[in-house]
């Protein structure tokens, strides 16, 4: 591949969240995971589980619990929320279900590679959430890189997807619904589908904003 058509991809890929009714092969969505599958990771620990959701049971399921978590959240606040602002989070949260796929993507554990100086760690007190911290977070970074991969496969294969964060809200549920592994942290949802319409140009930060020299 040349770069300026690297370049093209990158630059084009945008979150998608309205899609055509046409379904995904399978074979596909596989790639899709293979691709997602070969990104970087921290120690190579391929810390991440994908799951390929077209249910809409299920989908629905998730909203539900979602939205519950929402409501339970903000029974406190006073005044409580709007009407008007309960059903704009529904909306938020439930454009996925019209999606022919939805990946769900978990974290896995992570293998460090140096017992000795993660013996040390824990003997000072870190517990494994801590310990990724002190490292910069090797193991969200790793599914991140994971995800980017995804969207770019599924961007160059003419799809559009959107990297959904808010349904993690109810991640213990969710990891009930899919019938996952409790100690897999629910990390992404991710709608894939035939996009349905163009997005609108996004507003940039200036570049001097985000780069800088020595
Ligand atoms: C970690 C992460 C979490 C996100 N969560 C959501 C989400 O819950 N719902 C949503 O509609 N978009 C979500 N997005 C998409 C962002 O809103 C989107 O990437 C951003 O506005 C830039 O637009 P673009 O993807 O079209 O370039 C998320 C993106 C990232 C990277």
């Amino acid at each position: 591949m040349k770069m300026h058509e690297f370049s093209t991809l990158a630059l084009t890929r945008r979150s998608i969240r309205k899609y055509q009714d046409q379904d995904i092969p399978l074979r596909e969505i596989e790639e899709f995971i293979k691709i997602a599958a070969s990104a970087p990771s921290g120690c190579n620990s391929q810390c991440w589980k994908f799951i390929a959701i077209k249910d809409k049971m299920i989908l629905n399921q998730i909203v539900e619990a979602a939205m519950e978590k929402i409501l339970e959240m903000t029974s406190t606040l006073k005044p409580e929320p709007s009407e008007e602002y309960l059903i704009s989070k529904h909306k938020a949260l439930s454009f996925f279900v019209k999606a022919p796929v939805v990946i769900g993507v978990f974290m896995t554990g992570y293998q460090y590679y140096d017992p000795v100086l993660e013996s040390a760690i824990k003997a000072q007190g870190f517990r494994d959430e801590a310990m990724m911290k002190l490292f910069g977070h090797p193991d969200i970074l790793s599914v991140g890189a994971a995800v980017e991969n995804l969207l770019l496969a599924v961007h160059a294969k003419g799809y559009g997807a959107c990297w959904m964060n808010e349904a993690a809200i109810a991640g213990v549920a969710i990891n009930k619904i899919l019938k996952m592994p409790l100690d897999y942290e629910f990390m992404s949802l991710i709608p894939i589908g035939i996009p349905a319409y163009t997005p609108r140009e996004k507003k940039m930060k200036e570049f001097k904003e985000i780069f800088s020299r020595y």
